[in-house]
């Protein structure tokens, strides 16, 4: 059953990697301009319970279907679901993932944009309106973040092609100490800044009327956003873990290295953005147009620092970015490799191709075609909200009712347990959420921030 996949070298490779997929564009750049639009510290309280509470089960539901059925999320549900319609639920979550993977590569294209940019000139320091029009004026072109799209896909896409050891495992090992060390720094160096008391102070800041329906919904999506659920991520890099890896320790490790990278992103933007006597609610363009000015401004009485710590920061962004996308752009590939038989390098042009058009479009949403709207939005707009909060949700409930109403518990048990020998003590625990708990909750929540 086994014969002829490949596998990651070590349940190390397989928690790095993982971790690699959770921590990305969703940490750096969306946790904190979310934090700052929903309230601060009760958002973040509400997305570190969802994450323990919701998060968690999913991840071991949907590592438990990929490790099970061996296979991509449509060849996993089929082969353990066989002629039942399961199979096209595992499509949508495939095709969801085309579209994340579409805008994802824009914004990590920004990233490499701005690398440069911190390389060769640094920015501007006059006021702040000035690195707000330049991010303006840089997304809104046609060519300059085209150009930066398609660096940043075609890099996923050969590292996919490389398969999973020489591609996907080699890169994450390297990337992952790197981006830790990186964020650390950056960090430490805004949290030194003047004033910076008040952005943390934003962050620990507990407000009771931030608690509504609006926010929890936002944090439970940022939750399954970030931790890379309900779209096949994590099935697709369980299908290649190996049988004793395991599947409660790879979750539990995934989810402290993410929430965590999260936290010290927040802390190492929140302070600096305060320090700069800044608003926190700069919203998706907190990154890219706010950070710049505030770092460039501190640094001025130390140039060098400052245009290190800038270089350090977009760096990061691109490393979390890119081991995301390499684990999305396989959830397409490896079902194009396995169920049409295409090879890795064929599998990896042709996603690269489409991907890359519905990418030109949400970029292009940013200038040229800003006037389209789908459902009042533009085109990239829809594509993130679409997916993140209606894709992930769906796709991420049917996982647990999957592993929770489907699967019998004894198939369930043995996976998690493997064969009885690892985490029997909390299997009944995990369970039991997964079957009732998780449902119920995602459900709850999505309806009451539909119809409020
Ligand atoms: N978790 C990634 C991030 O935080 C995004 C992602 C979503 C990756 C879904 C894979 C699947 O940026």
């Amino acid at each position: 059953m086994e014969t002829g996949r490949e596998k990651f070298g070590s349940n190390m490779a397989v928690i790095l990697a993982m971790a690699g997929s959770a921590v990305g564009l969703g940490n750096i750049w969306r946790f904190p301009y979310m934090v700052g639009e929903c309230g601060g510290a009760t958002f973040i309280l509400a997305y570190i319970i969802f994450g323990i509470l919701i998060s968690l089960p999913l991840f071991f539901a949907e590592s438990i279907i990929g490790r099970r059925g061996r296979s991509n999320s449509f060849g996993s549900l089929r082969k353990l679901a066989p002629g039942t319609p399961w199979k096209w639920v595992g499509l949508a979550t495939i095709i969801g993932c085309f579209i994340i993977i579409s805008y994802y590569s824009v914004v990590g294209g920004w990233s490499i944009d701005y690398l440069l940019r911190s390389c060769i000139g640094g920015f501007s320091i006059e006021d702040p309106e000035s690195t707000i029009s330049l991010f303006d004026k840089m997304s809104s072109s046609v060519w300059e973040p085209i150009i930066c799209h398609t660096l940043f896909l075609g890099a996923t896409a050969l590292i996919v092609k490389f398969g999973i050891k020489k591609g996907i495992e080699s890169f994450t090992k390297k990337t992952m100490p790197l981006l830790f060390l990186l964020m650390i720094a950056i960090a430490v160096y805004s949290l030194c800044l003047p004033g910076a008391g008040e952005g943390v102070r934003y962050l620990v800041k507990f407000n009771l009327s931030d608690l509504n329906p609006t926010t929890l919904a936002y944090a439970l999506g940022q939750s399954f956003f970030s931790m890379s659920l309900g779209v096949g991520s994590i099935l697709i890099y369980s299908s290649y873990m190996s049988g004793d890896d395991n599947i409660g320790k790879t979750g539990l490790f995934t989810m402290i290295f993410d929430t965590l990278f999260a936290l010290i992103a927040a802390f190492a933007i929140m302070p600096a953005v305060f320090s700069a006597g800044l608003e926190p609610d700069g919203g998706p363009s907190l990154v890219f147009s706010t950070l710049p000015y505030v770092f460039a401004k501190m640094g001025a009485n130390a140039m060098f620092l400052s245009r290190i710590i800038t270089i350090f920061f977009f760096l990061a962004i691109l490393c979390a970015a890119i081991t995301s996308s390499i684990s999305l752009f396989e959830v397409v590939a490896s079902f194009l490799v396995e169920e049409l038989g295409w090879k890795r390098k064929k599998a990896s042009i042709i996603s690269f191709v489409g991907q890359w058009t519905l990418g030109v479009l949400c970029s292009l949403s940013f200038g040229v075609l800003g006037n389209f709207k789908i459902m009042g939005r533009t085109i990239f707009s829809f594509c993130d909200s679409f997916t993140s909060n209606f894709v992930m949700t769906l796709g991420a409930l049917a996982f647990a009712i999957f592993v929770g109403w489907k699967m019998s518990k004894e198939d369930v048990r043995d996976e998690f347990t493997n064969h009885g020998t690892k985490n029997c003590k909390i299997f009944n625990t995990v369970y039991f959420i997964t079957k009732f708990v998780v449902p119920v909750m995602i459900v709850t929540i999505f309806v009451t921030n539909l119809v409020l």
